[in-house]
């Protein structure tokens, strides 16, 4: 089978399964490796850069009784597929930059979380110094929600194309968490220079490294 009949074979599979895009496979795997989300009381998961909207589905399909799953994506989600899920009370979307103030004001009212996803990533400009420069940049946004927003002992996942400066951000990820990983699942893209870091186990006080220096 050639790379692009295996990659179609993910697309194709998503839409049978009634997900708008193939990156659900991505979350499906780590949530089943890592235990992703751990249900308690009042639980609450916040996913940035949501759109179309795969891995908000998973989410509400496969732990439907959480309290509330928070999404943003600067463009709107598909509402091909989720026969109203996305319209339930226990779903929040607000269409906007996670970056910007008053994004982030509406997301921390409805937090703490005790899971922080994030597939976001940049316009691709085919110039990779340029594209892992701004995917850091998001994946930094994301690690600080999860120091800000994230209850201790929760999850993040967070996406980050790899390149030079990604090491530091493992290192902030080793010192928030109990557990840090850095995972590859098998739905990416072949050749894409994508990886997902997973920290599990948020701790109550970060420690900080640079006291060291
Ligand atoms: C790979 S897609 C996410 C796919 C999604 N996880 C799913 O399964 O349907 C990446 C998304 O990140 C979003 N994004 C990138 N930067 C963002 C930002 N600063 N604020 C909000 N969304 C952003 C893009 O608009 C894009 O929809």
């Amino acid at each position: 089978m050639s790379s692009y009949e295996k990659l179609d074979s993910w697309s194709l599979r998503a839409q049978k399964e009634g997900y708008p895009a193939r990156s659900v496979y991505k979350l499906k795997e780590m949530d089943e490796k890592f235990r992703l989300f751990r249900l308690g009381q009042n639980y609450r998961v916040l996913d940035l850069g949501a759109s179309p909207g795969s891995w908000s589905l998973y989410v509400l399909r496969r732990y439907g009784n959480l309290r509330l799953l928070a999404a943003v994506d600067m463009l709107p989600l598909s509402r091909r597929f989720d026969r109203g899920l996305f319209g339930r009370d226990n779903f929040f979307f607000i269409q906007g930059d996670f970056s910007s103030a008053p994004v982030k004001e509406e997301l921390a009212r409805r937090g703490p979380y005790g899971a922080i996803i994030s597939d976001a990533a940049p316009d691709t400009t085919g110039s990779r110094s340029v594209d892992t420069l701004r995917s850091l940049t998001l994946a930094e946004e994301a690690l600080a929600y999860a120091e800000a927003y994230l209850a201790p002992g929760g999850s993040l996942a967070l996406k980050v194309f790899q390149g030079e400066d990604t090491a530091e951000l493992f290192k902030r990820l080793e010192e928030r968490f109990g557990s840090a990983r850095a995972f590859k699942p098998a739905a990416c893209r072949r050749g894409s220079f994508e990886i997902y870091y997973i920290g599990l186990g948020k701790k109550n006080t970060p420690e900080r490294s640079r006291s060291h220096g």
